[in-house]
C-alpha cells in the first residue's frame, strides 16, 4: 500500500494514515497524474534510460487505468496515501513489475506540482466559458436597452439618469477584466516542474524541455527548489476567482435591491425564485443571497493559502497539501455562481416602466440644468448655486424641475427661456451624453 514501507519496522498508525491521506480530494487529478505519467515515460524512452518495450508496456497499463477510471471501473482505495500511490500501484498490479520503472528520476513532488498546473490549466477554459456566457446575455440585454433610462446612483442617492445597458456595461467591463486576469495567470504559471525531482533535480539524463513540449508548457521552470514549493499560481488563480466572486457579489446586491418592493426594477422569474414557509407573498431572491455570501468562502480560500505558505522553508512541505481543498471548493464555486447567476439574469424581466419613472424623479436632471446656464455663459459654480435654489423650491412645492413654471426660472435667473425644458429632459440627459463610455455613446455603440 505504501511507496515508501522500505525503512519503516511498524504500520502506520489508522489515525495517522486518515490525517495524512489526500486520496478522498485528490482523486480528482486522476485524468491530469495519467497525463503527466504518459509524458515522463515518453521523455525517459527517449533518452534511453528505458526500452520502448518498457515504454509501451506502461503506457499500455496507464491508458487501461485512465479507462476504467473514466468508466466508473476503477474507484480510487482509500488504503492508499494519494492519487499518485494509487495508480501507480494499480499500474504495476497490471503490467507487473516493469510499472515499478515509471517513477525513475520522478518525485511526487514535482508530480504533485505538474498535475494541480495541468488541473489549473484544465479549468480555466470552464471558467472562460463561463464567463463568456454571462457576457453574452449582458450584451443582448444591452443591446436591447440603450434607451432604457434608469437612475444611475452614487451613495445610493439619485445621481444622474442613466440607461439599463450603460449600467450593465459596467459590469461587462469588469468580467471582460476578469477573462484577462485569468489569462495572465495562465500565461505565468504555463512552465513544467517535471523533472524537478524532489528538490534538487537528478543525475538521470532527463529532457525536461521534451516533457515540457509533450504537456503543452511555454517551458520547463528554472529551478528545481522552486518548482517543487511553488504555489504562487494557485494564489494567483484564488486571488483572481475572489475578484470574479466581488464582481458577482456586487451584481447580486443590485439584483436585491432592485427586485425589492421599494425599487421594483425587476423581476426574478419564478424558476429563479423561493417561497418562505410562513410568508405566503413572499418570493425571495436566494440565488443571488447565495452568490453573494458565496463570496466570502471563495476569499476564504485565498486567505486561508496565503497564510499555509508564508511561513514554508524551501522546499516542498506537507503544509502544501491543504492547497488542494480550497482550490477545488473555490473553482467548483466560482463555476456554479457563473452558471446560475447567467440563468438568473436571462430570466429576469425589467420593469422599464418603473425605471423611467424613478429615473424622472429625484433631481437628476439637475446636473443639466446647470450645464444650460453654463452654456448661456454663466460660470459653473455661479451655475450650480442657482439651480440649488430652484430645487429647493420645487422640494417646497412638491414638484420636479420639468414641472417648475418658467416664471420661477426667470424669477432667479433672466438667461432661463423655454428651451431649458427641453434641455432637462430625460432624453437629452441621457442621450446627449456622448462622450466615449457615456450612456449616449452605447445607443452608436450598438447601432447596425
Ligand atoms: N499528497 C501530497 C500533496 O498533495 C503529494 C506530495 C507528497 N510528497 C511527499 N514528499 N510527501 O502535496
Amino acid at each position: 500500500m505504501k511507496l515508501w514501507g522500505g525503512r519503516f519496522t511498524k504500520e502506520t498508525n489508522q489515525l495517522v494514515h486518515s490525517f495524512n491521506e489526500s486520496l478522498s480530494f485528490d482523486s480528482r487529478l486522476f485524468r491530469q497524474d495519467i497525463r503527466g505519467s504518459i509524458a515522463h515515460v515518453t521523455m525517459l524512452a527517449k533518452q534511453g534510460i528505458l526500452t520502448n518495450t518498457e515504454r509501451d508496456l506502461i503506457l499500455e497499463g496507464l491508458n487501461s487505468i485512465l479507462a476504467d477510471m473514466e468508466s466508473g471501473a476503477l474507484q480510487p482505495d482509500l488504503q492508499y496515501e494519494d492519487i499518485h500511490s494509487f495508480i501507480e500501484a494499480n499500474l504495476i498490479e497490471r503490467v507487473g513489475d516493469v510499472g515499478k520503472k515509471l517513477h525513475t528520476g520522478r518525485s511526487r513532488n514535482d508530480q504533485v506540482a505538474l498535475d494541480m498546473k495541468l488541473y489549473v490549466r484544465d479549468e480555466i477554459p470552464v471558467l472562460n466559458t463561463g464567463i463568456m456566457n454571462l457576457m453574452d446575455t449582458l450584451e443582448t440585454i444591452m443591446k436591447e436597452n440603450v434607451h432604457t433610462y434608469m437612475p444611475g446612483f452614487t451613495h445610493l442617492q439619485k445621481a444622474q439618469p442613466t440607461t439599463l445597458a450603460h449600467h450593465f456595461g459596467a459590469y461587462y467591463e469588469m468580467f471582460r477584466r476578469d477573462l484577462s486576469r485569468l489569462a495572465d495567470l495562465h500565461e505565468r504559471m504555463n512552465e513544467c516542474p517535471l523533472g524537478a525531482g524532489a528538490l534538487a533535480g537528478t543525475t538521470y539524463p532527463l529532457d525536461r524541455e521534451y516533457t515540457a513540449e509533450l504537456l503543452d508548457f511555454n517551458c520547463a521552470t528554472s529551478n528545481s527548489m522552486d518548482s517543487v514549493s511553488d504555489r504562487d499560481y494557485l494564489i494567483d488563480l484564488l486571488s483572481a476567482l475572489s475578484i470574479i466572486m466581488m464582481h458577482l457579489s456586487r451584481f447580486s446586491e443590485e439584483i436585491i435591491l432592485w427586485n425589492s418592493n421599494e425599487y421594483q426594477f425587476v423581476e426574478l422569474d419564478d424558476s429563479y425564485s423561493t417561497g418562505s414557509s410562513i410568508m405566503p407573498q413572499k418570493k425571495n431572491p436566494d440565488i443571488a443571497e447565495l452568490v453573494r455570501g458565496k463570496t466570502g468562502r471563495v476569499y476564504g480560500h485565498l486567505m486561508a493559502l496565503l497564510t499555509t505558505m508564508k511561513g514554508l522553508p524551501l522546499a516542498y512541505n506537507k503544509d502544501m497539501q491543504e492547497d488542494k481543498e480550497g482550490v477545488f471548493d473555490a473553482l467548483d464555486t466560482v463555476i456554479d455562481c457563473l452558471t446560475l447567476f447567467t440563468g438568473m439574469v436571462k430570466t429576469m424581466k425589467f420593469r422599464k416602466d418603473v425605471m423611467e419613472k424613478s429615473a424622472a424623479k429625484g433631481f437628476t436632471n439637475a446636473t443639466d440644468a446647470a450645464d444650460y446656464l453654463v452654456n448661456h455663459g454663466v460660470p459653473f459654480r455661479d451655475a450650480h448655486g442657482i439651480i440649488g435654489q430652484l430645487v429647493l423650491t420645487c422640494l417646497d412645492k412638491g414638484i420636479s424641475l420639468d414641472e417648475l413654471p418658467l416664471e420661477d426660472y426667470k424669477a432667479i435667473s433672466p438667461v432661463f427661456e423655454e428651451d431649458i425644458y427641453d434641455a432637462i429632459s430625460m432624453k437629452t440627459c441621457v442621450e446627449k451624453r456622448m462622450t466615449l463610455g457615456a450612456p449616449g455613446e452605447y445607443i452608436t455603440r450598438y447601432q447596425d
